[in-house]
């Protein structure tokens, strides 16, 4: 199963996908690409010092659908089954969405349906909750919407700040995504509605 990666930033959840997949971690499986609409992204160079092809695909003036639909091309002419966003700031386009039928994830630093969007952490801080965490769900064509794969939750401190529970947060999240992708390619979950439930046999 060929995986193609979507980052904007920084790359630590690409970092530990890429890492868990050359270490057979996550069976049957390449990273085959890893893509960001942003030519600064640290990311790529942690990319392609993993030896993994690296292709920056900017926004430029484009609208959102003719963006998505480069890089929809590009992960395809690459065979690409699972899609993995990781840190990659643009909600994804309807047809981009329908490319590939419940086979795009993504990560969200908190609990969601709580803390939508941006600064989760931040959210979670000011809102006065006791736990946040982290969510990794299928994408769908709304914000931090689709169905649950998987969560972990993480205490919120009093002297937290949006850095310090973000750090603390980041670490669960690398396991939590890699965890998930694994289920999905050895075929232990299905979906059923907005569920995601166990394959029983
Ligand atoms: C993570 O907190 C992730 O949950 C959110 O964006 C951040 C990306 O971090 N979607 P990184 O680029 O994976 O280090």
């Amino acid at each position: 199963m060929k995986i193609g990666i979507l980052i904007s930033e920084r790359g630590s959840n690409m970092t530990a996908i890429i890492e868990a997949v050359q270490k057979g971690q996550v069976p049957n499986s390449e990273v085959a690409v890893v893509i960001s609409d942003k030519a600064g992204a640290e990311g790529l160079q942690k990319a392609k010092e993993r030896n993994i092809e690296t292709l920056v695909v900017a926004r430029k003036r484009r609208t959102r659908e003719e963006h998505d639909a480069e890089i929809v091309a590009e992960l395809k002419k690459r065979n690409v089954e699972l899609v993995c966003l990781a840190g990659y700031m643009r909600l994804l386009s309807r047809d981009f969405v329908r490319a590939f039928p419940d086979r795009i994830l993504n990560i969200h630093p908190s609990l969601l349906p709580a803390f939508k969007g941006l600064d989760a952490q931040q959210q979670a801080i000011e809102y006065g909750v006791k736990f946040s965490g982290c969510t990794v769900h299928f994408v769908d064509e709304d914000l931090d919407h689709g169905a649950i794969v998987a969560q972990k939750m993480v205490e919120v401190r009093d002297d937290d700040t949006p850095e310090t529970l973000a750090a603390r947060i980041l670490k669960h999240e690398h396991s939590l995504y890699v965890e998930a992708i694994a289920k999905i390619l050895e075929g232990k979950i299905k979906i059923v509605g907005r569920r995601v439930v166990s394959v029983t046999n």
